[in-house]
């Protein structure tokens, strides 16, 4: 019990929803995709962590987190690039039907994830509503929430 709760609240320090192990996706093409998805999620919610001071700020860090946004962002086009399937996978089937709106949304997470001020905290409270608008935006239309 005291495990559980533990664990519970580590998930809340992380921010919210605890991620997915990805022990059940058989196709490894769909496991690097979603891999890659939660590194970029991870990477948001330090800096969404630094920006409302539930984590200390951190330049070297904060610098490191946009600098896995940017890194990640980059190899989207390739990981989405064959349609690969998988039962536990999410995305929609617009990531290749319009493929052009989905690179749209890759460039402007870069672009957004560019953009964030990592000198302070108080920076990047002011520069990262963008960035999470570019995940809302992406996910409205290519991912499919089960
Ligand atoms: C260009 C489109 C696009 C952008 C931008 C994008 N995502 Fe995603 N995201 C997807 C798609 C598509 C999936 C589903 C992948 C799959 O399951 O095959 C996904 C899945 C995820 C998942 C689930 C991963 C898992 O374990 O299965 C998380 C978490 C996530 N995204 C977070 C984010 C965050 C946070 C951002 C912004 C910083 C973001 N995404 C930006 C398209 C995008």
């Amino acid at each position: 019990m005291k495990r559980c709760i533990a664990l519970a609240l580590a998930a809340v320090i992380v921010g919210g929803a605890p991620l997915m192990a990805h022990d059940d996706v058989t196709n490894p093409a769909v496991k690097a995709r979603m891999q890659a998805m939660v590194d970029i999620s991870l990477a948001s919610q330090w800096l969404r962590q630094m920006a409302s001071e539930k984590r200390p700020f951190s330049k070297p860090f904060a610098e490191k987190s946009v600098a896995t946004l940017m890194a990640r962002a980059e190899a989207l086009p390739e990981l989405f690039a064959a349609q690969e399937r998988d039962h536990a996978s999410e995305a929609a089937p617009q990531v290749w039907t319009d493929r052009e709106g989905f690179l749209a949304g890759v460039q402007a997470m870069e672009k957004a994830a560019a953009g964030v001020d990592t000198s302070s905290a108080a920076s990047i409270s002011a520069t990262l509503k963008p960035l999470l608008d570019s995940c809302t935006a992406c996910h409205k239309t290519y991912r499919i929430s089960k």
